[in-house]
């Protein structure tokens, strides 16, 4: 289990300081909690892997694991920079004054409005994946004075072992320019050329969920070559998140802070063996920070026995709060809240309340006994569950709750069934306009 879990001496969750059931009493279920501590000793663990190598640089939370105003205040406390991915995410961390200087801004489509909104806002790096994005940010720029700061972002064609809905990094990947046809070339040039650009370099970033460190090492080591083959000195390299986690027992991954430092290393020496001055590092990990901070609080509700077959356990939530499982068959393990440790009496396979037979939160997981009414906390649900929310069904979206020094506190409100009509407009028919 988990090894980060606490609980009283009665064996009852405890996250931040409080009880899990008194958060369930306090907000309701479902709902997520976040363990700010917990990410915060994450941002500094990558903050020292830097220091330990001498490396200058930045560590840029990626937002689209877990995205609200509080997670952006954390992460300026914690001086980190930030990257994000759509003008929702820009708009929130001018909401939350986030120094945008410290923003960097992905994505495989941005359109003619979202560069124009992040160069208003003050995006300090455009992160570039094609060429559309070169021709309409030289739009944008057009009557601007100044330059622009931009990266461009290759695909170093290394397939890192995960999941293929998370792999990014291997040739054929939407993102990117695609080294081998001389596309990076030719849009290094074009980048190169054009005056209203600050070219700083280039990024790849290779996969999510990378447990080994070589595939980080391969995509830092084609940067270098690529870089050297044309002669150019970047002033930076960024090198992608994807720094894995653990979600079950079974997941064994060396530290976050530790694939960073030994890529760290890697670079530092990739780049001193080609006789190239040290450029800036930076990093964009998401799952990392965010991941096994965040619980997700459901109520049991009906079980179903099929003798022979199994049982299912329903909660009061399920895919519209936590896609993974149904989208990539991604595997959680889950606790009952008032009994942690608790003899396991019965294999169950945890669903949600969404009319789907998808709507699987654990396909197999062992529990205690369990009554309706019991609180059930699915573990390590802090990245890419909130974020990727839906109102399937017409459910609303849960509450986020931040807990810290035994204190809680609501951080995003919780839908309400009028918010879901909120956005509907009577649809006059035909003929009575
Ligand atoms: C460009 C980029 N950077 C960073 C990340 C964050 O990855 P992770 O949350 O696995 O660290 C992603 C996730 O897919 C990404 O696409």
């Amino acid at each position: 289990m988990s090894n980060h879990l606490q609980v009283n001496d009665q064996d009852q969750l405890i996250i931040g300081g409080v009880l899990a059931t008194d958060l369930a009493k306090e907000y309701q279920t479902p709902l997520y909690v976040y363990d700010v501590l917990t990410m915060r000793k994450q941002m500094r663990a990558f903050k020292k892997a830097f220091d330990q190598a001498g490396q200058k640089g930045a560590v840029a939370y990626a937002s689209k694991a877990f995205a609200c105003q509080a997670m952006y205040q954390v992460v300026a406390e914690e001086g980190l920079h930030l990257d994000l991915v759509s003008a929702g995410e820009i708009f929130t961390a001018v909401a939350a004054g986030f120094p945008m200087d410290n923003v960097s801004y992905n994505g495989n489509n941005k359109s003619l409005s979202d560069l124009t909104f992040a160069v208003e806002s003050g995006v300090g790096t455009i992160i570039i994946d094609n060429f559309l994005e070169l021709d309409l940010l030289h739009q944008v720029m057009a009557d601007r004075k100044g330059q622009q700061n931009v990266i461009l972002r290759v695909v170093p064609g290394v397939s890192a072992h995960t999941h293929d809905y998370i792999q990014t990094g291997q040739v054929d990947s939407k993102f990117g320019f695609d080294l081998e046809s001389g596309q990076a070339k030719r849009a290094y040039e074009l980048a190169e050329n054009d005056q209203s650009l600050h070219l700083l370099g280039l990024s790849a970033h290779i996969g999510s969920q990378i447990f080994e460190e070589d595939g980080f090492e391969l995509a830092g080591q084609k940067l270098v070559d690529l870089c050297a083959s044309w002669d150019y000195q970047p002033e930076v390299l960024d090198l992608g998140g994807g720094f894995g986690i653990a979600y079950t027992d079974a997941d064994q991954p060396r530290l976050p802070e530790e694939l960073v430092l030994a890529l760290l290393n890697s670079v530092q020496e990739q780049t001193a063996q080609k006789g190239m001055r040290q450029p800036d590092i930076c990093i964009e990990p998401g799952r990392s920070i965010a991941g096994p901070a965040g619980y997700s609080l459901y109520t049991v509700g009906s079980r179903k026995d099929i003798p022979g077959v199994r049982t299912y356990l329903a909660v009061d939530g399920g895919m519209g709060d936590n896609i993974r499982p149904a989208l990539y068959q991604a595997d959680y393990q889950a606790v009952l809240a008032n009994n942690v440790h608790g003899k396991p009496a019965e294999h169950v396979r945890l669903v949600g309340k969404y009319c789907e037979s998808g709507d699987v939160l654990i396909q197999d997981q062992e529990l205690p006994v369990t009554e309706p009414g019991d609180l059930v906390a699915v573990l390590n649900t802090g990245a890419y569950g909130y974020s990727m929310a839906s109102r399937y069904n017409r459910n609303p979206v849960p509450a986020v709750v931040f807990v810290e020094n035994g204190l809680s506190q609501l951080v995003v409100r919780g839908e309400s069934l009028a918010d879901l009509t909120s956005h509907d407009r009577p649809y006059q028919l035909p003929g009575k306009w």
